[in-house]
């Protein structure tokens, strides 16, 4: 089994490339079906930086006319209070009454994006879903579950294709699981 080291910990490939591409496929298909005549220019709004890979491949096969943008979800320690606290970042375009797909890498607990459904609800858009190319149901809140949701995958801690442990391994073209020691 190829296996790689990022930083202190040994990674070993979970998902191959073929299998991700095959999975963009499919999911590129149920969003074409489903927007394809419903009008209106569709505006994809991937969330940096992981998901900057799968936008990329899935922007390849949207066969409507749409925009691409993206945003960053910064995060930060708050100077007096304990909690961290999150802000949206770099949403220029303007959403009121666009048909929202977000893109994301991957949806694990599901507080990134419920933060940004969240902060989304004002610019009164007429619709947003969610497109992931990971999805971790065992530790998602039942209150976020993704529309498209490419591949399905255990509890486990990942790398590739745009993942990264502290920054590194976002480049790989497969996906690695973390070997635990
Ligand atoms: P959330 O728990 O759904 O809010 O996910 C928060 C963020 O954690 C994701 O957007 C990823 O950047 C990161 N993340 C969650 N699971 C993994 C993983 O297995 N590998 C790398 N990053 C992850
Ligand atoms: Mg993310």
């Amino acid at each position: 089994m190829q296996r790689v080291t990022l930083h202190d910990k040994t990674f070993e490939v979970s998902i191959p490339n073929a299998e991700i591409l095959a999975a963009i496929d499919a999911l590129a298909a149920r969003i074409n079906a489903d927007y394809r005549d419903r009008g209106g220019v569709p505006l994809f709004l991937g969330v940096l930086n992981g998901a900057f890979m799968f936008m990329g491949e899935l922007m390849q096969r949207i066969d409507f006319e749409c925009e691409v943008s993206f945003v960053k979800l910064a995060s930060y320690r708050g100077t007096r209070s304990t909690g961290s606290v999150s802000e949206l970042i770099g949403l220029t375009s303007d959403l009121q009454g666009r048909d929202i797909i977000i893109v994301e890498d991957i949806v694990d607990t599901g507080e990134s994006v419920d933060y940004i459904l969240r902060s989304l609800v004002g610019h009164e858009p007429a619709s947003v879903s969610v497109a992931t190319l990971l999805y971790k149901p065992a530790s998602c809140r039942h209150d976020v579950v993704p529309d498209y949701p490419a591949i399905s995958i255990p509890n486990d801690f990942i790398v590739g294709f745009g993942l990264d442990y502290n920054q590194l391994g976002r480049n790989l073209k497969d996906i690695y699981t973390l070997v635990e020691a």
